[in-house]
């Protein structure tokens, strides 16, 4: 709650000159039966028509105000809400940007989603509904209340006899509530989480023929919300008709009393009627608290969620030392051990411990499973180390202020990501004031310029979503060259050059070697001939080293190595 004082903050003003204009409207609709009452028991009554003319004008005037009141009221509650949500939203996403990998495998991608649109959306409406209703709701209730007392205590009797049912019905409707709406957000969850996996993977879904299974899987989430969402909305359709029939019964009671009253003269029917507005007023007005405790019953479930977004601290956050730099880009793993946050069983990594010097170029060789990528990802600490520390420069990862630490780490993922936009503009993700000519460069060693060069719009060719229309090998030297622009001291290729053929392969290969000779270089490959010239060769199974060393020595002396090599390349290779 206090975290939303924050948001609600700059926009104070808004929010308090909101329910002034209400103010406005309220009293102007609390006037107006009385003024009507007027009419009938003084006008009418005595057929003074310029006093009706005049009472009708007074009428006019105060609609007018009222409108003028609800209008504003509207405006500036609107301007309040939606400020604030457009603010909380932002703070929303920079956290989730500033989640490490753990973090989001925590919550899901979908579930994130629904945080940010839907959760916010529901504190939004309920914020604008309670400036407008907060005032607007009890004004008017105790308005009525005084008008019907001060009208006929006698009478008023009956108003006050339904509120406390009304209220107790009220009650009970929001305790049942809140559940159903956690229940309901989370059925949104599972509907974006679904409909997010199926989105990014829709080509995979297609090749294998799995639509009629996703097909079925959303549909399960979609009935499973819509199910969720019918169980509280019959909930609240239930309560329409009870309250209205509350309402008429005490209507009823009231005409009926009232018109007994008429008769023996204690009371005018103009009286009569402008009480029956008061009590229409009194009655909605509780209904209109009844919904908007429900909305802030809802808002509270999301307020919730939201908050545990906010609250979670990203577990990978900025060393305490400023001052450090990766001056040369020497790499030392000491003793390292991996388990993935959450996960039981064995760790991913155990005891690795190897270093790698300043231009050095250091390969990774094991099972698919065995643990490269998650070896690779902890050097600029997409994950942190469960026990042991890596090195860089000496200086211990942790240490470093992560920008400075993945500044100075060109990294190309497994998986090639582009997103929408140019070519020349997902190349200047490494360098944002690179300059044409270095993106060319990069390119050129990353053997991409060549096809780029190709496109009728050469580096301006616009990439659809994740880079569509680029084929797998395309999409792979685009995000070395992306790595390259930043002209890192570090460079990590995850099986960056497996959808490229070999002669291009060793093109890049040696195009690093001439242009960043200085540059540390880490290479997984599942291809002994990607691997072949590396300085250092890690031979990795299930999580362990089993050898290292160079090719040569390898073949020699590790059974293991030497079977892969056969494998690949031939008996004769392996002599
Ligand atoms: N985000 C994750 N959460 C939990 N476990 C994971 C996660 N990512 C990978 N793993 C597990 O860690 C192990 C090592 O995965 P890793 O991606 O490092 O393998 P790899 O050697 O790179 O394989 P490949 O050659 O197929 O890319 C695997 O058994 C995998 O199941
Ligand atoms: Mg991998």
């Amino acid at each position: 709650m206090k975290k939303l004082l924050k948001y609600i903050r700059p926009y104070l003003f808004w929010t308090l000159i909101s329910p002034a204009f209400m103010l406005l409207e309220v009293f102007m609709d609390l006037l107006q039966p009385m003024l009507m009452s007027k009419i009938i028991d003084i006008g009418v009554a005595t057929g003074n028509t310029p006093y009706i003319v005049r009472m009708c004008v007074l009428m006019c005037t105060v609609a007018l105000l009222g409108v003028v009141g609800g209008v504003g009221n509207m405006i500036f509650s609107t301007k309040a809400g939606y400020g604030f949500a457009k603010d909380l939203r932002s703070d929303v996403y920079r956290k989730i940007q500033s989640f490490s990998f753990a973090n989001i495998d925590q919550f899901k991608t979908g579930s994130l989603v629904t945080r940010t649109t839907n959760d916010i959306t529901q504190i939004q409406n309920a914020f604008v509904t309670c400036i407008r209703m907060l005032i607007r709701a009890p004004f008017l209730f105790f308005g009525g209340v005084v008008m019907v007392c001060v009208i006929s205590p006698r009478l008023s009797l009956v108003v006050l006899a339904a509120i406390p049912l009304l209220g107790m019905f009220i009650a009970v409707l929001l305790k049942k509530g809140a559940p159903l709406f956690m229940s309901m957000q989370q059925k949104m969850d599972r509907v974006n989480t679904v409909m997010q996996e199926n989105l990014a993977g829709i080509r995979v879904i297609k090749a294998f023929a799995r639509s009629a299974y996703e097909k079925q899987k959303f549909k399960a989430a979609n009935d499973d919300l819509c199910n969720s969402s019918m169980r509280a909305m019959r909930m609240l359709s239930l309560s329409f008709p009870l309250i209205s029939l509350i309402m008429n019964i005490t209507m009823l009671l009231m005409y009926f009393f009232g018109g007994r009253l008429v008769f023996s003269g204690m009371l005018e029917p103009g009286q009569v009627m402008a009480f029956s507005n008061y009590v229409i007023q009194i009655l909605s007005s509780l209904t209109m608290s009844s919904f908007m405790l429900m909305f802030l019953s809802r808002a509270g479930v999301s307020l919730k969620r939201v908050n545990e977004v906010l609250d979670t601290k990203s577990d990978i956050s900025d060393g305490p030392n400023k001052d450090a730099k990766v001056t040369r880009g020497e790499v030392e793993f000491k003793d390292v051990s991996f388990r993935y946050p959450g996960a039981s069983g064995d760790p991913v990594l155990k005891h690795i411990s190897f270093s790698a010097k300043p231009g050095e170029t250091v390969a990774i060789l094991g099972a698919t499973g065995s643990g490269k990528s998650t070896l690779v990802n902890l050097i600029p600490r997409l994950y942190d180390v469960s026990e042991g520390e890596i090195m860089v420069d000496d200086i211990n990862v942790k240490d470093y202020e992560l920008a400075t630490l993945r500044g100075a780490i060109g990294v190309a993922l497994q998986e090639s990501v582009l997103f929408t936009g140019t070519i020349d503009e997902n190349l200047h993700w490494g360098d944002n004031n690179a300059s044409e000519e270095s993106i060319k460069q990069a390119a050129a060693i990353a053997q991409a310029d060549a096809f780029v060069s190709k496109f009728a719009d050469g580096y301006e060719t616009v990439l659809g979503q994740r880079g569509v229309n680029l084929s797998g090998g395309q999409k792979q030297r685009l995000c070395i060259a992306r790595a390259l622009v930043k002209h890192p001291r570090i460079l990590i290729l995850d099986d960056s050059t497996s959808a490229v053929d070999l002669s291009t392969e060793a093109k890049i290969q040696s195009g690093l070697r001439d242009a960043f000779g200085d540059m540390t270089v880490f290479i997984i490959a599942q291809r002994i001939s990607s691997v072949m010239d590396a300085d250092k060769i890690l031979l990795i199974d299930n999580g362990e080293i089993i050898d290292s060393g160079k090719h040569e020595e390898l073949k020699r002396r590790c059974s293991v190595y030497r079977e892969i090599v056969v494998s690949q390349l031939g008996e004769e290779a392996a002599n």
